[in-house]
């Protein structure tokens, strides 16, 4: 049974590790900063990261790091990073979290969130995942993480309703 939480527990920089090294995504820096931003937020030394958690029978099996961007108009929030563990992909998960995730923004008054991504055709399975939920690529940066590996810039527009009067996440979800 899936279930999903905001309070961080003490064993999920550990779950982080596992969920994140498991993807194949991420180089060990990158899981690195995804542990000690776990880490800072159950210690308290910076809240400005938040995370939701998707836990299979009591174990976290996918997450969603997010803030507010602080320099940004207020309301306007970026996911930092997304994982489901490997076995676990293509069930539906990272929907669902993100469901949860936009639902809770709604009720913050969020407008926009924002996310980063990368043009590599390892990417292009993630990038679907984003488009088909009702992300709109905003901004290409050329070359942003390497020679022939851009950073594109998503947005989902929480006030922007489609001709239908659907909300774009309400659109992704009945495809
Ligand atoms: C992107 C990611 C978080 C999606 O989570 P998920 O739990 O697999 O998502 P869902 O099951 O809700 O959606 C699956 C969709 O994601 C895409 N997808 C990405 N990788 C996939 C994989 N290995 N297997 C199946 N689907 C995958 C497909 O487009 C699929 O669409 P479909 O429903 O038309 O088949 C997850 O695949 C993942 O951890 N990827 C690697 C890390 C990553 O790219 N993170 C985002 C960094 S910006």
């Amino acid at each position: 049974m899936l279930s999903f939480r905001s309070k961080i527990e003490k064993n999920d920089p550990q779950a982080i590790r596992q969920i994140a090294e498991s993807t194949g995504f991420f180089d060990e820096q990158d899981v690195r900063i995804n542990v000690d931003i776990a880490k800072n937020l159950l210690n308290q030394k910076d809240t400005s990261h938040k995370f939701l958690f998707a836990d299979y029978m009591n174990h976290p099996v996918a997450y969603v790091c997010y803030g507010e961007i602080p320099d940004a108009k207020e309301g306007t929030y970026e996911i930092y990073w997304l994982s489901t563990l490997n076995e676990y992909r293509g069930l539906g998960i990272g929907h669902n979290l993100l469901n949860k995730l936009v639902s809770k923004l709604r009720k913050k008054g969020a407008s926009k969130i924002y996310l980063k991504t990368e043009s590599k055709e390892l990417y292009a399975p993630t990038r679907r995942f984003y488009e088909k939920y009702g992300f709109k690529l905003q901004a290409v940066l050329p070359e942003y993480y390497d020679d022939n590996d851009s950073c594109c810039i998503y947005v989902l527009d929480l006030k922007a309703k489609d001709s239908w009067g659907f909300y774009p996440e309400q659109y992704g979800a009945a495809e």
